[in-house]
């Protein structure tokens, strides 16, 4: 999909303010209906397109439509408001206030999880910048009792390696890392979606290092099981006890 600007355009239901805020933000192509049907705004855009409505927002992409929110992760904090433990929070050790930098927001799962373990913002930052308002859009939009959690993400498109360059050390307490390499093996249609258009560049010892200054307290690195993404990185490898798949790497700060 690489060299087409997405478009985003509103459903009936939707507010033309809010695609072109998100379009200027994310640096997609605003395209107002005018009457226009839908199908006829996808067939000329040659692009991926992003329909806000109301309470929905669906990426239209190569005839298949992606619904934007963080999909599994309602479950994992449904999960936590009834008192069980999320690995991510245990292994990262989250507690009420604390501020998190997600370095690799993707579709917002993680950072949505971790919003509502601190119960304080999050800045969640993406390079992608299609992936970056689909994100923000289906952010908006979570229902129940995420939705207040949701609502506390800041959605930043940047690449992670300028962003933490120019951030004060120890100005979050922890940064978080799930960097592509672990989704190699991962199907459905998220993926298929984040294979499409994620910044893949594998996490190097530099970043590692700059995000251990800009944490207080340290860093978290997610990584497929067994984790050899980890040890390279000089990391241990924690097993997950609820996902077989995921290995958590942690380095406190420096
Ligand atoms: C595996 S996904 C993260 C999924 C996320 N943890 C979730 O729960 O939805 C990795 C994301 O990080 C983004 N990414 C990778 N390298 C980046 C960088 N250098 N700067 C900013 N974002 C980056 C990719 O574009 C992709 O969307």
């Amino acid at each position: 999909m690489e060299g087409l600007q997405a478009v985003v355009t509103t459903a009936p239901s939707g507010d033309p303010a809010e695609a072109a805020e998100l379009a200027a933000r994310f640096g997609l192509r605003c395209e107002g209906r005018a009457g226009r049907p839908l199908r006829e705004i996808i067939a000329g855009a040659g692009a991926p397109v992003l329909v806000l409505a109301a309470r929905r927002a669906d990426l239209h992409q190569l005839e298949r439509v992606y619904r934007a929110g963080p999909g599994m992760a309602l479950l994992r904090v449904l999960r936590a408001r009834r008192g069980e433990s999320d690995p991510l929070v245990e292994v990262a050790g989250l507690g009420p206030g604390e501020r998190v930098l997600d370095a690799t927001l993707g579709l917002g799962g993680d950072a949505l999880v971790a919003a509502h373990a601190t119960g304080a913002p999050v800045v969640g930052i993406e390079a992608d910048g299609l992936l970056a308002a689909f994100t923000a859009a289906g952010l908006r939009r979570v229902p129940g009792p995420a939705r207040e959690a949701a609502r506390r993400i800041e959605v930043v498109r940047a690449d992670h390696r300028q962003f933490l360059e120019a951030q004060p050390a120890g100005s979050f307490d922890v940064v978080l890392f799930d960097p592509m390499f672990r989704r190699a093996r991962e199907a459905g249609p998220q993926f298929e979606l984040l294979r499409a258009h994620a910044e893949d560049a594998p996490l190097d010892s530099a970043t590692l290092l700059q995000a251990r200054r800009v944490a207080r307290r340290g860093v978290l690195v997610k990584d497929a099981a067994p984790g050899h993404e980890l040890h390279r990185l000089g990391l241990v490898p924690r097993l997950s006890r609820r996902s077989a798949a995921i290995a958590f790497g942690w380095a406190d700060s420096r």
